[in-house]
């Protein structure tokens, strides 16, 4: 591990009785990313998180966060890190801002003035005198964070914190991410709402069956793979032409539109091709792969769900 690496797993195994749920995982997350953490429902999502935040023990391999292996060093470790687990814990029947005072005071070294800081991070700053019992869903979760944020940590942990969301609070939770990322936190979020963590995150860890199925940047997994999508007035022609062409029997049309390879990979030369045989496209666009497809294509293998 090294300064730029916040929190690493090392080959970390997770069984529960004789069912794995974790399987020899590494993953790495570097300061300031925001990392997405993807996979279906019963992937092992939650459990490595918890092992990661040291709540349950490894059945095997280790976890370091911050340079702090988290099974030793986890009272040293934990006061820098923020956390937001499934749906966190609140007093219904007491305000925010008393909810907010009473972690704070478990927490102890919370300065007064940090309280108005979080309300206002998270935009509930107006609220913060209500009962938490008469939040909506996307409040809770806000506070939820606003707690996980009032000892100012380095590292933000959060499973799921759209869950449950409409979709006005998941942009708000987007948006909220993004900022404290601005403000120099690093982020580890788990998430099965792919549109979600291709919006915002830097780069992306997918697991199935408690396995690693791929770790890459966002911008990798959803890039150019080497097809076009033409528009053209007369698309079941151009098909047939570009079908006859030994770059382009995987061709075919999609809603209208032409979806091929190009004879050199270069948008350029399948536009001269089209050209040269008087079907003059009106729109070229690389085709990009939507996180989604991706997920399916990758998960799919073995079952996906569990
Ligand atoms: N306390 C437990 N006892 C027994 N099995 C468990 C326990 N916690 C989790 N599991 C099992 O471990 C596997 C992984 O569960 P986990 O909660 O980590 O998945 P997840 O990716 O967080 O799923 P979700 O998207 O539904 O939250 C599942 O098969 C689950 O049934
Ligand atoms: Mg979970």
């Amino acid at each position: 591990m090294n300064d730029a690496t916040v929190l690493t797993t090392h080959q970390l195994s997770k069984s529960y009785g004789s069912r794995p749920a974790v399987k020899h995982l590494d993953l790495d997350v570097r300061r300031g990313e925001i990392f997405g953490f993807l996979g279906p429902n019963g992937a092992g999502k939650t459990t490595t998180i918890r092992m990661a935040l040291g709540l349950i023990r490894p059945s095997s391999g280790r976890v370091e966060v911050l340079g702090c292996d988290i099974a030793r060093q986890k009272a040293e470790v934990l006061p820098r890190v923020g956390a937001l687990v499934e749906s966190p814990a609140l007093y219904t029947y007491m305000s925010g801002r008393d909810n907010l005072r009473a972690f704070a005071a478990v927490l102890g070294g919370v300065p007064a003035r940090r309280l108005d800081e979080v309300l206002d991070v998270v935009d509930l700053r107006g609220r913060q005198k209500d009962r938490v019992g008469s939040y909506s869903m996307g409040m809770k979760q806000r506070l939820g964070l606003a707690v996980a944020l009032l000892h100012e940590p380095e590292l933000l942990v959060l499973d799921e914190p759209a869950n449950g969301l409409d979709p006005a609070g998941i942009v708000e939770m987007r948006d909220l991410m993004r900022r404290l990322a601005a403000s120099g936190k690093t982020i580890f979020v788990s998430s099965h709402v792919l549109g979600e963590v291709q919006q915002i995150c830097d780069r992306v860890a997918i697991i199935n069956l408690g396995q690693l199925v791929r770790v890459a940047p966002v911008a990798d997994l959803i890039g150019a793979h080497g097809e076009f999508e033409v528009k053209l007035e007369n698309p079941e022609r151009a098909l047939q032409l570009v079908r006859e062409q030994p770059w382009g029997s995987g061709a075919r049309l999609q809603e209208g539109t032409l979806v091929t390879t190009s004879p050199s990979g270069r948008g350029r030369d399948l536009v001269q091709f089209l050209a040269q045989a008087d079907c003059w496209p009106d729109a070229v666009s690389e085709r990009q792969h939507d996180l989604e497809e991706i997920f399916l294509d990758l998960t799919a293998s073995n079952g996906g769900v569990n």
